[in-house]
């Protein structure tokens, strides 16, 4: 048995029947038998008790850069550090991916999320996505399109689950900057500099967001939900001051943060396991916490949310017990 407590940020004690780590060489994944479940960085997977089965640890590193007339291509290898890519973009001059610096995980496990913050997601530079099916060792390329993103959303969440695995990305960043400096916190900077939006990024997420070095943590646990117009404009009648984010014709997206806050479970805890006093969407474990407690402080929050708003939160970290991924 391999323990996989230091390869999760949530750090909760579990371990899997096997581990390998694949750099370049993907031929291995044919011979492997279910359950497998590939991990990145695990900064977005809860590993909630032994897996009985074989965790593939991706750690293939390495990009090039090609300079076209009006866009910066980028191939970078899956197991390279997304963190680490913004930063050495920022070193290079090529800007438009500052928004999202200091977001925890591996380039490869980027798309399948989507990540997105302050205003920008990772799919609007997106070229293409290189994978290998799992059972065939064949290799596909997947056009931005082809993908099916949406807001933490990919076909990789959906109809390739558990059968590709993601080798490469392939950015094109446009050379023409623009700020997107319009989310929150971002708009008192006035004419920023990709530099500035940088430093504020950073400095946000640190004051906000716990360091899964300091205290173990995913990141947000669920994700802001999608509500009808209708069913906001009732909200609205009992909690004026409900945030919105403008979605489409037909809804909004409203932060989960804003209601589970409005709850009073800011700083709740279960055993080892805390619903962050600053960032109530962050769910942390101080390092006794169990698999069964994380389950019933999410179900808990979940079902308060249900009752109270008639909004159902769907958990935004893959969860991941003996066999595979679980529901909450
Ligand atoms: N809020 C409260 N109380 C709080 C905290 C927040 O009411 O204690 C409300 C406020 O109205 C605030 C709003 O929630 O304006 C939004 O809060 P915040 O800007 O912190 O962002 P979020 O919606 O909670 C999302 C992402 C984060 C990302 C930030 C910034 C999701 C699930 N989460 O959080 O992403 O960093 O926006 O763009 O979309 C992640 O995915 O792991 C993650 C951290």
């Amino acid at each position: 048995m391999h323990s996989l407590t230091p390869l999760h940020t949530f750090g909760l004690s579990a371990r899997s029947k096997k581990l390998i780590s694949v750099d370049n060489d993907f031929s291995i994944l044919k011979s492997i038998d279910a359950p497998l479940w590939i991990l990145g960085e695990g900064s977005n997977c809860v590993f909630l008790e032994d897996f009985d089965g074989t965790v593939i640890k991706v750690d293939s590193k390495g990009k090039t850069i090609k300079e076209f007339s009006d866009y910066f291509q980028l191939t970078v290898n899956s197991g390279e550090n997304w963190h680490q890519l913004v930063c050495f973009c920022m070193q290079n001059g090529i800007f438009g991916l500052e928004n999202l610096a200091l977001i925890p995980g591996s380039v490869g496990a980027a798309p399948i999320q989507n990540i997105g913050a302050y205003g920008v997601e990772l799919n609007q530079f997106i070229k293409q996505v290189v994978c290998i099916d799992i059972d065939s060792g064949e290799q596909q390329v997947l056009a931005n399109e082809e993908c099916k993103f949406g807001y933490r959303d990919s076909i990789f969440k959906r109809q390739l689950a558990g059968k590709v695995i993601i080798t490469q990305v392939v950015l094109h960043i446009p050379k023409r900057w623009q700020a997107c400096n319009h989310y929150g916190e971002l708009a008192k900077l006035k004419q920023p500099s990709p530099e500035q939006i940088f430093a504020q990024v950073v400095a946000i997420r640190q004051a906000k967001l716990p360091d899964p070095k300091d205290i173990g943590n995913a990141g947000s646990f669920f994700k802001n939900p999608l509500v009808s117009n209708k069913h906001f404009a009732s909200l609205q009648c009992d909690w004026p001051d409900l945030p919105c984010y403008s979605v489409d014709h037909n809804s909004v997206k409203v932060p989960a943060a804003w209601l589970i806050d409005h709850l009073g479970l800011k700083g709740k805890q279960i055993g080892g396991i805390q619903c962050h006093p600053s960032q109530p969407l962050v769910l942390t474990n101080n390092g006794t916490g169990s698999g069964a407690e994380l389950l019933e402080m999410a179900r808990h929050i979940q079902a308060k949310v249900e009752s109270t708003f008639s909004i159902h939160l769907e958990n935004e970290v893959n969860l991941i017990g003996n066999k595979g991924l679980v529901k909450l």
